[in-house]
């Protein structure tokens, strides 16, 4: 049954919206209250109760609260020596801070186009890909859909190389029963606004590995392992005391804001069953979506920017993530010479794809008028 219409919302929907309260305005309180603004030294406590926290719900050994989700990979980086000289394999459908990290290490960016089956790196393209120059596999789950991780669990193993998970976009999402993160050799999280939880700015790394995990706290405070005694390069990655007390609650909200995306993705699901001329989004059989993001693929005749004008001016942001596959934009084009055609999945997601509100804070009338908008717009 299509939802009744509905009258248009009082706000422009975005397509993610974070949710903050009563609660973070207190515990960002307290952090002013008490004057304990960093973790460094052991004052304020707000970074290790976070760490602790998400590394419960994560099931990971290790957490270290990072500044961002790209200095979580710059640093994971680091941790491997990824240097000049040096490969790193990664998808071209994600966003930049995946590849430029590697960039700004000296490696080369070394693109393995996604699968058509979730838009995440394709495991065959992969083994393609792989020389003995490589150090490192990059796999993105993109919109919070895992990728296929065992076999290229299993590539890295022969290969001997490292695996970094960007999980930027993927809190809660899950590769046969275990969370994302955890899988390779470790993983490294977003708290940008627009994500799943979110701290203003920030990030996490998770990893399993003790040696690994001392490395990564070094690096997060340019190398030092007691005051003033620097074994390694590192940089200052910390998170502010602050931005971590938002980061304890947004953890307490988790499970209810993966819920509510999940039973908005359904809802968008059953109700756009019988539109002709898109995909939407499935799982995997060893996949648990977190739904980040709601995208569908728009195929031709329809022309997906048209939908997303109409969209728009009904008030809804209908977001595109990626217009451009990272192989294509200027600065990758210049330094490694990457033609249109070399990555034709990705090429063809980037002119399909349109992601839906699903959100958290969507109310149910918002999320009819999405609904019916989108019935109407694909109509
Ligand atoms: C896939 C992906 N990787 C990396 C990042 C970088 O995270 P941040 O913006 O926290 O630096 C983001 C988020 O913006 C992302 O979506």
């Amino acid at each position: 049954m299509p939802p009744k219409p509905t009258s248009p919302p009082n706000r422009f929907i975005p397509s993610n919206l974070p949710i903050l309260g009563a609660e973070e305005i207190a515990a960002v309180t307290e952090v002013l209250e008490s004057g304990m603004l960093t973790h460094k030294s052991g004052s304020g406590t707000f970074v290790r109760r976070f760490e602790e926290a998400f590394a419960k719900f994560v099931g990971a050994k290790h957490v270290i609260a990072m500044n961002s989700g790209t200095a979580a990979l710059h640093a994971a980086l680091l941790a491997f020596d990824v240097k000049a000289g040096d490969e790193v394999i990664a998808p071209p459908f994600s966003f930049i801070a995946t590849t430029n990290m590697v960039l700004l290490n000296g490696a080369k960016v070394v693109f393995a186009d996604i699968s058509p089956d979730n838009f995440n790196l394709d495991p065959a393209k992969v083994e393609a890909a792989i020389t003995p120059k490589t150090r490192a596999i990059l796999p993105v789950h993109l919109y919070g859909h895992p990728a296929d991780m065992d076999p290229l669990v299993e590539l890295a193993q022969k290969h001997d190389v490292r695996i970094i998970e960007d999980a930027a976009q993927a809190h809660g999402s899950k590769y046969k029963g275990r969370n994302v993160g955890t899988i390779g050799d470790v993983g490294c999280f977003s708290l940008y606004p627009s994500k799943v939880i979110t701290t203003g700015e920030g990030g996490l790394l998770t990893t399993n590995d003790d040696e690994l995990a001392e490395t990564l706290q070094q690096i997060r405070t340019h190398g030092e392992i007691r005051p003033y005694e620097y074994v390694q390069l590192g940089h200052n990655y910390r998170l502010p005391e602050l931005q971590a007390a938002i980061g304890v609650e947004q953890m307490k909200r988790l499970p209810v804001f993966l819920e509510k995306r999940k039973k908005n993705a359904e809802y968008l699901t059953s109700h756009l069953t019988d539109v002709k001329n898109i995909v939407r989004p499935t799982e995997a059989s060893w996949a648990t979506h977190n739904w980040y993001l709601y995208t569908i693929r728009i195929l031709a005749p329809r022309n997906r920017d048209n939908v997303q004008k109409t969209l728009h001016t009904a008030k809804i942001g209908a977001a595109i993530y990626y217009e451009v596959p990272l192989h294509l934009t200027p600065i990758y084009r210049r330094l490694f010479q990457y033609k249109e055609g070399s990555m034709p999945v990705s090429e063809q997601a980037a002119k399909e794809v349109l992601s839906l509100p699903v959100h958290p804070a969507l109310t149910e009338e918002e999320r009819a008028w999405v609904v019916q908008q989108s019935l109407q717009a694909l109509a």
